[in-house]
């Protein structure tokens, strides 16, 4: 599903070139549930918006379902984020005094799709979630963090997307709800079939994947699957 292959990123300010990603390469296939952990600074944001298409390299190669990404246009590359990527950041980017169903169909509307079918879908994704019915009427400003966690992954899963990149979901949860969220992902993992990159800088947290790839400075320390 993902490949990438010697990609590495810089950064120029002036004279000065930095670059936090060197030469990484690795696959990732169809319904694999993989961490990428390394410490604050070691490019893991990086990655994943190369990842998701959000950003591309400044060497090496990097393909989407076969797709050379470096090949694709503006808008062809949006259509993939749409249909095949569901993003998970740190904070929760919901918008405020909007209700819970509203912000999950916000996605729908800039997928095209027909209003009469958007509530219907932001409801099968917020069950995906394991987001309390109670509170669908709710503002999103108004719920704890880790239910607004929730609506913000309803909100990755209602596009129905094969893959889902999720950065430091968990990093503004206590340990008790963060640990309820992760196995909602591996929930999502195993019983949904969906690939799954998890992105921390927390041992305990990648040990909920089955496949950690530790970054260190840019750079692909280890790839490990589990037994
Ligand atoms: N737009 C940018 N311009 C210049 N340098 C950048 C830019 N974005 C990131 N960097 C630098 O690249 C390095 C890697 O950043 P990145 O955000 O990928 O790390 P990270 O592993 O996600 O860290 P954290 O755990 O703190 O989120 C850092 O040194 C950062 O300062
Ligand atoms: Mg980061």
């Amino acid at each position: 599903m993902l490949e990438c292959k010697n990609i590495s990123k810089a950064y120029k300010s002036g004279n000065l070139e930095t670059r936090v990603l060197k030469n990484a390469s690795f696959k990732i296939n169809d319904g694999e549930f993989v961490a990428i952990m390394g410490p604050s600074g070691s490019g893991k944001s990086t990655l994943m918006h190369i990842l998701g298409a959000l950003d591309t390299p400044t060497e090496g190669q990097y393909w989407i379902d076969g797709q050379d990404v470096s090949r694709l246009t503006d808008d062809e590359l949006a259509v993939i984020r749409t249909k095949k990527i569901g993003f998970v950041f740190q904070s929760f980017n919901l918008l405020p005094r909007t209700s819970v169903l509203r912000n999950v169909m916000l996605p729908l509307a800039y997928a095209g799709v027909p209003t009469e079918k958007r509530e219907e879908m932001a409801k099968s994704a917020l069950r995906g979630a394991a987001f309390p019915e109670g509170f669908w009427n709710h503002y999103s400003n108004q719920l704890s963090g880790g239910m607004m966690q929730r609506v913000a992954i309803a909100r990755a899963l209602v596009n129905n997307p094969a893959l889902i990149l999720a950065d430091e979901p968990t990093g503004n949860l206590d340990s008790k709800t963060g640990e309820a969220v992760l196995q909602t992902f591996q929930e999502l993992n195993e019983k949904h079939g969906r690939t799954i990159v998890l992105i921390t800088h927390e041992r305990e947290v990648a040990e909920h994947a089955r496949r950690i790839i530790q970054i260190r400075d840019g750079q692909i320390i280890s790839d490990e699957i589990k037994k």
